[in-house]
Parts: structure tokens; C-alpha cells; sequence
């Protein structure tokens, strides 16, 4: 069977509101704009019928979006992993047919809208959430931090070690950086402390929906933001904090400016130890699978013909996987500085730190939240 369209999936949706009983007048002016929340949804990336999240299984053999991807990949796949007993993480046993984006019934059926716990990549439990906690089922990533330590365990932190390779957190784990380290979605380094969950404004709920629009997805207008961040004409410009996080003085600029510039500074710091401890240089390409690639003329750039999977990076040692990992969990979350900036700062800063014990990396004057 074909799963309906959008709309006939809006006709369900509908009749599910209209069933609800007998309009008041007064119910009736409090009714939703039908029109206006699917012109919302419609002009959002979940309903994108072209993106590559939902098409990247069109050319496989089966046909089918296999159950380890489902979950978050297609309208009904969340309704079946919720109705099993959430054993295997975001996993189901069943492919889902090709073709469905995030839609009305993903999050309009009686589990999504019941939920109020999810499991992350970690084994965290966590309960006691809102209706974001369907959100956070599908933006939670797919690794964790326990992921790089059970691999990376009984080794020399130094030592290459040919069997070891990337471990990706998967795209936009707003939910992972959010929770900080009740999900310990990073890899959190022995001896250090991390922020736990970005409780955004206090005895306010920090929920994605706090911010986000469950429908357009956008975050809500900057000049909301700016009632109480006086002064930001965009999010970026948004700071509290007065810690001089990088050590560059840009206490002036937005906190994602200072989160921009250490994730570039911990760039430059795998890219040093990659050339001078792990023996081979590496560069990084954001849009390439799987990200790190051997920087074969050793240009500290990605030159065409260098990110494509058989020249991918292989000299991967404990201390450089970790790092790497890091890395990648706050670009693939642009959010992150909004989402949890404590704890982007702490994994960023304490993954330079920790190359710093193997090579010469200037941390001079930066502050730890
Ligand atoms: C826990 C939920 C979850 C699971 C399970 C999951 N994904 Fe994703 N995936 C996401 C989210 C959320 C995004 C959205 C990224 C974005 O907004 O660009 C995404 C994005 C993608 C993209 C698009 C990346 C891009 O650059 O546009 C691909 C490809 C993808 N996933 C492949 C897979 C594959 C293959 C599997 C199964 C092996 C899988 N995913 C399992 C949540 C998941
Ligand atoms: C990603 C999940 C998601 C998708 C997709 C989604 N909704 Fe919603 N919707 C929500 C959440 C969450 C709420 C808030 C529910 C609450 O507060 O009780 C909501 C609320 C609503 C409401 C109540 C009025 C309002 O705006 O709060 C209506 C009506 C509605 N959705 C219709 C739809 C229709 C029609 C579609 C498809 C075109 C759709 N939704 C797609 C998550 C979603
Ligand atoms: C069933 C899984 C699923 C659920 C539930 C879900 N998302 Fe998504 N979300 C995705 C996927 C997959 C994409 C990528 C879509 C694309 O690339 O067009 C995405 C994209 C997004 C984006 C845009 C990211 C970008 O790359 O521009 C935002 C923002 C977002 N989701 C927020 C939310 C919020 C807020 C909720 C809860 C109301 C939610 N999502 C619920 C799977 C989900
Ligand atoms: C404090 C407000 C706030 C909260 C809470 C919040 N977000 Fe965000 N989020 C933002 C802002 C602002 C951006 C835009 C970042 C940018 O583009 O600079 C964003 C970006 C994103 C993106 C990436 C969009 C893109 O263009 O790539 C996703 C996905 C996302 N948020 C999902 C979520 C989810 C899921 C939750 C709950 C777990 C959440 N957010 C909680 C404010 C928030
Ligand atoms: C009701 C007041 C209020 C509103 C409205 C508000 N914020 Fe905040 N925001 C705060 C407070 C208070 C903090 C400090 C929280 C902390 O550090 O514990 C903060 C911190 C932040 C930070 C971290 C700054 C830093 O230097 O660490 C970001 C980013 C942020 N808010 C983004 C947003 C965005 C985006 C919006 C609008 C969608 C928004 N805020 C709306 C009160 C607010």
C-alpha cells in the first residue's frame, strides 16, 4: 500500500480534531489554522520530499528504508519503534517502504503524542519530558561518547592502531547537545565535569518547542530573543556569559562566535597531531561520508580527488579518535552554541587539551565554564 498523501494524512489529522466533540463558539475562534500549520509544514525541511534524508535508500537493492534507519526516516517507523519495548535504540525489526517524510501522523498518533521518555545512543534514560520528547527521539544522534571509549579500551592513547575507525554521531543530535551530559552524547574526557541538561531560563520549561516551532521548525523571531539578550539582531549575536572562553578576548561577540572559533582552533590541533604523531596528515570535509579523509599533498586543505572513501583516514590512535569525534558531534550540530554552550565549549576545549599533552598547542588565557 501507498502511504496517503498529504492530503489525506491532513484529513485523518482533521477528523481526529473535529471528533474531539461539539464545538463551543467560544472553541471554535481557539480552533487551529489547518491551512496555515500545513503551509508551515509543508515549507519545512521534514516535509522536503526531495532531501537526501529521505531518499538515500532509492537505489538500493531491497527497496526499502531498512529498520535501523526507519525509525527517523520515514512517517511510520517512529510508531512502530514506539510500540516495542525500545530494547534496541532507535532500531526496529520492520523496513518501512521509501518515499514518506516526517509528516502529520509521525507526530499526530496516540504514542508520539503520549511520549515522554527517550533512550539515547548512551543508555540514558530520560524521563519526564513534554511533547518535545518526540523531537528528541529522532534528533539524539546515533553514537555516543561510551561508543569511542569501548573502542578505544585497553589501547595506548599514541599508538596507531590499524582496526580503529571514525565513529560518526549522525546529523543535527540537537537533543544529545541539549542534555549535555545526561546523555553524555561527547566523549567526556576522565577527571572532567560536564554541564547536564541547558536549562535555558529558569522555572521556564527548555524544551525544544521553547524555542522551535513544531511545525515550520524555525527557531521563534530574533526580537523575541532580544526581550531579554538586549541588543541581538541575530541569534549568533546572543551571549551571557563574560568567561573569555577561547582566550582571544572575543568576550564582545556572540557565544557562537567564541564556539565557532574553538571548534576551529581543535581543527587545527587534530590536523598538527594527525601530521606529527599519528604519522600521516589529515583533512576534514563536512559534506564527504566519512568526514576524514588522508591529505595526500599534505596542503592542510581538502583537494579534489582527496575526500572520497578509499583515501579515507586510517591512522586513527585513541587520542585522535576521540578528538575527532568531538569534533564532529558540535559541527554536525549547528545549533550547538544555543542548544548547550557549556558543553560544547567543555568537549571542545578538553579535546585540545588533551592533544596538547601530545603535541606543542597554545591554550593560553582560556577560560573553562
Ligand atoms: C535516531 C534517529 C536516526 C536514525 C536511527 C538514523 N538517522 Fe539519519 N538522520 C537523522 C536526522 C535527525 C537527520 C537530519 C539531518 C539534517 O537535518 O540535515 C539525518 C540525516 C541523514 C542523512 C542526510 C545527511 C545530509 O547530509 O543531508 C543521511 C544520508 C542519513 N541520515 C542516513 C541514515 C542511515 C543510512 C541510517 C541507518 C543506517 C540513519 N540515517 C539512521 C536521524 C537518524
Ligand atoms: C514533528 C512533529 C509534528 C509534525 C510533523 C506535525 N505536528 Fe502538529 N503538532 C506537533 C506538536 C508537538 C504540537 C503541540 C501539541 C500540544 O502542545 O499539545 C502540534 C500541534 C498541532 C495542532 C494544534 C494547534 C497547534 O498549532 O498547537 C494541530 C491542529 C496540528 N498540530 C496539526 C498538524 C498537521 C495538520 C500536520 C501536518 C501537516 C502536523 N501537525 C505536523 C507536532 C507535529
Ligand atoms: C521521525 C523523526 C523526526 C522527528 C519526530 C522530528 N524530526 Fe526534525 N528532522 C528529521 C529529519 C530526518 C530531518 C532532515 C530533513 C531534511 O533533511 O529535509 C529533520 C530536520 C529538522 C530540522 C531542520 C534541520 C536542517 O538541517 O535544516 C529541524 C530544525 C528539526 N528537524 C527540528 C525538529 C523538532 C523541533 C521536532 C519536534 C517537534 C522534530 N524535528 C521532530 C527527523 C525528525
Ligand atoms: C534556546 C533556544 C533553543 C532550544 C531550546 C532548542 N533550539 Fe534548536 N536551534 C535554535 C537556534 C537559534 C538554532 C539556529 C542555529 C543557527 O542557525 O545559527 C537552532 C538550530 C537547530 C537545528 C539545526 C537547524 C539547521 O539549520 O541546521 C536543529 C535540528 C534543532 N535546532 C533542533 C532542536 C531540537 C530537536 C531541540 C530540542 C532537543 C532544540 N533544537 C532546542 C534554538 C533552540
Ligand atoms: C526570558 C528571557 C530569555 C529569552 C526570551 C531568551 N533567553 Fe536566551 N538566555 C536567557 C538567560 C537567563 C540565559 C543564561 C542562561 C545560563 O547561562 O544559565 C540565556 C542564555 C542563552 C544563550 C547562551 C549564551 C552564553 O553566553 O552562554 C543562548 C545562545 C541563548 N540564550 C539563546 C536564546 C535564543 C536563540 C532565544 C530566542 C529564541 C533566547 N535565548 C531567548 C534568557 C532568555
Amino acid at each position: 500500500m501507498r502511504w496517503p498523501t498529504g492530503t489525506s494524512v491532513l484529513f485523518i489529522v482533521l477528523c481526529g480534531f473535529v471528533a474531539g466533540g461539539q464545538p463551543t463558539t467560544a472553541q471554535e475562534r481557539k480552533k487551529p489554522d489547518l491551512a496555515k500549520i500545513t503551509e508551515a509544514w509543508l515549507a519545512s525541511p521534514h516535509a522536503d520530499r526531495s532531501a537526501e534524508a529521505f531518499n538515500h535508500w532509492n537505489d538500493e537493492e531491497a527497496r526499502v528504508v531498512p529498520g535501523e534507519c526507519a525509525t527517523c526516516h520515514t512517517s511510520r517507523g517512529i510508531i512502530d519503534y514506539l510500540g516495542t519495548d525500545l530494547r534496541a535504540v532507535n532500531v526496529i525489526d520492520q523496513p518501512q517502504p521509501l518515499g514518506s517524510t516526517v509528516d502529520c501522523v509521525t507526530c499526530h498518533n496516540p504514542k508520539s503524542m503520549a511520549l515522554q521518555s527517550v533512550v539515547f545512543p548512551s543508555g540514558a534514560h530520560v524521563d519526564g519530558l513534554g511533547k518535545e520528547a518526540i523531537c528528541s527521539t529522532c534528533h539524539q544522534g546515533r553514537a555516543s561518547g561510551a561508543d569511542v571509549t569501548a573502542a578505544v579500551a585497553g589501547r595506548e592513547d599514541d599508538v596507531v592502531a590499524s582496526d580503529l575507525s571514525f565513529i560518526n554521531i549522525h546529523y543535527r543530535a540537537a537533543a544529545a547537545t541539549q542534555m549535555g551530559s545526561v546523555a553524555a552524547g561527547g566523549y567526556q574526557y576522565d577527571g572532567k565535569a560536564y554541564a547536564g541538561k541547558f536549562i535555558h531560563v529558569k522555572d521556564e520549561p527548555s524544551t525544544c518547542l521553547s524555542c522551535h516551532s513544531q511545525h515550520s521548525l524555525k527557531p521563534k523571531p530574533v526580537d523575541s530573543c532580544a526581550s531579554c539578550h538586549k541588543g541581538a539582531a541575530k541569534y549568533s549575536d546572543i551571549r551571557s556569559t563574560a568567561l573569555d572562553v577561547t582566550g582571544t578576548g572575543d568576550t564582545g561577540q556572540g557565544i557562537a562566535h567564541s564556539v565557532a572559533t574553538l571548534h576551529g582552533m581543535l581543527g587545527v590541533a587534530i590536523q598538527k597531531y594527525a601530521a606529527e604523531v599519528a604519522g600521516m596528515p589529515v583533512v576534514y570535509d563536512p559534506h564527504a561520508f566519512p568526514y576524514f579523509f588522508i591529505d595526500t599533498d599534505g596542503d592542510g586543505l581538502v583537494t579534489p580527488g582527496e575526500a572520497i572513501f578509499p583515501n579515507r583516514y586510517q591512522n586513527w590512535t585513541p587520542r585522535l579518535l576521540k578528538a575527532a569525534y568531538n569534533y564532529q558531534f558540535i559541527a554536525k550540530d549547528p545549533g550547538a552554541y544555543t542548544h548547550n554552550p557549556q558543553y560544547a565549549i567543555q568537549l571542545l576545549q578538553d579535546s585540545i587539551a588533551d592533544l596538547g599533552t601530545a603535541v606543542a598547542l597554545d591554550m593560553t588565557g582560556m577560560a573553562r565554564p
